[in-house]
């Protein structure tokens, strides 16, 4: 299918060009270029135009403290302890797309389906921030409900275009929702702000093989109905 126009061809660009980030560069993004991700993605659109998002961005120092903060609080707390139910399950579909991107994952870092140390360590490097140099956390006010996490949706995809056309890898992270009261009482956040996710980001260590796979998507027939 081709998009007849110059803008639609640039957003598909910058949507199929974008991939998670899982390993970084140490380097730092510059303020100006943080402020400008955050300038383009503020154009979200948002039930009743609340624009209910709130970002917390950590950078240098703020990020390591953060990062190390967050390590210790999950080799203490495991658990999940996130605002937002996770899923219950994956069933059909949905388990078979899941299945077939954690393999990916796995069998480019040369992890054995078995090897459970190995993928629990893979699966510890959310909490190492996977290396970026800065996280932004993703808030909404509790009042908001359904409809303000669906705005914040919207809000994080923009984050993560704003970021690719900056040149900025970005790896969303629902797994920094599961010490959601931690990174509450640690940002001094209050009560009411809800978890949605984090956004480590950063430039792409494109050496590294984690960064070197691309998922796949469903075609428009399988996910559209013309009535
Ligand atoms: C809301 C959200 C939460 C996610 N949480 C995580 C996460 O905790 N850890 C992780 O490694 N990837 C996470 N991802 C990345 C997805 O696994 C990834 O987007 C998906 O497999 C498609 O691959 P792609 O982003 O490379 O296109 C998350 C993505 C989204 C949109």
């Amino acid at each position: 299918m081709t998009a007849q126009n110059p803008d639609a061809e640039a957003l598909r660009r910058l949507l199929s060009g974008r991939a998670t980030c899982r390993a970084y560069q140490p380097r730092q993004v510059p303020e100006d270029v943080i402020r400008s991700i955050v300038d383009v993605a503020r154009g979200t659109a948002s039930w009743c135009n609340t624009q209910p998002w709130g970002l917390t961005i950590t950078s240098g120092e703020s990020t390591e403290k953060f990062r190390t903060a967050l390590m210790e609080q999950v080799r203490q707390h495991p658990g999940l302890e996130s605002d937002f139910p996770f899923p219950d399950e994956y069933k059909g579909v949905y388990l078979d797309r899941r299945r077939k991107a954690g393999f990916q994952l796995y069998e480019v870092l040369g992890i054995a389906r078995g090897d459970k140390e190995r993928r629990e360590a893979q699966s510890f490097e959310n909490f190492r921030l996977f290396g970026a140099p800065h996280v932004a956390i993703v808030t909404v006010p509790q009042e908001l409900g359904t409809y303000g996490a669906v705005d914040a949706g919207g809000f994080v995809c923009s984050f993560l275009l704003s970021a690719q056309a900056h040149g900025v890898a970005t790896t969303p992270q629902a797994a920094l929702a599961m010490q959601s009261r931690f990174i509450r009482r640690y940002f001094g956040m209050l009560e009411d702000r809800r978890v949605i996710c984090g956004i480590s980001f950063g430039y792409a260590d494109t050496a590294h093989p984690v960064n070197g796979y691309r998922t796949e998507r469903a075609g428009v027939d399988d996910i559209l109905k013309l009535v």
